[in-house]
């Protein structure tokens, strides 16, 4: 009878792994990993590293091990990413959702009771999800170019049980809007190859590439949005005086780290 490993073994292998990959955080991702292939939290094995890992558990860890010494990210392996208060669904389909475009939801928190917010560029659903769940009042929509995406979105909203008209349309669909939100892509084509390869090798191209300068997206947008329309554009922290050009009434909020990241305004 094979007696099953401590997971202070299997955390000590990986975290070692994962480490001579070039992963940034070695220990977390370990911890991560191997926490839920044994479905507990990852206070568990910090407080029980005899804790034993079975030959099925084991080898899971060892492939998903082998996902992230591949550089391919934790909320892919795992499947889900968290974000405010909702945990979506996310694969290589859509980017993953970053805290720091939790400042479009809340500039969309402030409207007024039943205001119209369409979010352009939804991915996961992230933004327009998080809005279905935190202000029930609000007419959310949602919409992406990429077909895959929509896909996913929908998933998601059904998963969550959370109501959301997704429409496959690049650019922006006709309608009546108080507030568009977009978190577009804003990477420069020629900055891919400095990308973590996380992001430059598994997430999507489309949601990362956006011409010379990566605004092409954004001057798109704001190009076709009627006069008077309020959008809210996320932006690389160096982005933000372009952007701000291309709006009246523009407001730039700043991440938590202090970097420009979110601009609002009115369309010309
Ligand atoms: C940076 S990702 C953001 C996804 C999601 N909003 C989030 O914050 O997690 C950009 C998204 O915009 C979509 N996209 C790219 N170009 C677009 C366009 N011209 N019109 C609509 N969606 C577009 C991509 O497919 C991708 O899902």
């Amino acid at each position: 009878m094979t007696v099953a490993a401590p997971v202070r073994d299997a955390l000590g292998a990986a975290v070692d792994a994962l480490a001579a990959a070039g992963c940034e955080t070695p220990r977390l991702d370990a911890e991560l990993l191997i926490a839920d292939a044994l479905g507990v939290d990852r206070g568990a094995l910090i407080a029980d590293p005899s804790l034993p890992v079975p030959g099925a558990a084991a080898r899971v860890i060892g492939e998903r091990v082998r996902r992230r010494i591949a550089r391919e990210p934790v909320a892919y392996i795992l499947g889900r990413k968290g974000f405010r208060r909702i945990e979506l669904a996310v694969d290589s389909r859509v980017l993953i959702p970053r805290p720091e475009t939790e400042l479009l939801v809340e500039v969309a928190l402030a409207l007024p009771q039943g205001a119209r917010v369409h979010d352009v560029g939804t991915g996961s659903g992230a933004v327009a999800l998080a809005l279905r769940d935190e202000r029930p009042d609000l007419r959310v929509t949602a919409s992406d170019a990429s077909a895959a995406a929509v896909d996913v979105a929908r998933a998601n909203a059904a998963r969550l049980g959370l109501e959301l008209e997704v429409e496959c349309v690049s650019g922006l669909p006709g309608g009546e809007y108080d507030l568009v939100v977009a978190n577009l892509p804003y990477v420069a084509d020629g900055e891919l190859g400095s990308l973590e390869p996380e992001i430059a090798r598994w997430e999507p191209r489309v949601a990362l590439l956006a011409g010379p300068d990566g605004l092409d997206a954004i001057r798109a947008l704001v190009g076709a949005a009627p006069a008077g329309m309020r959008l809210a554009l996320e932006h690389a922290p160096h982005q933000g005086a372009a952007v701000r050009e291309l709006l009246d009434e523009a407001e730039t909020l700043a991440d938590l780290a202090g970097h420009e990241r979110v601009t609002a305004g009115t369309a010309r």
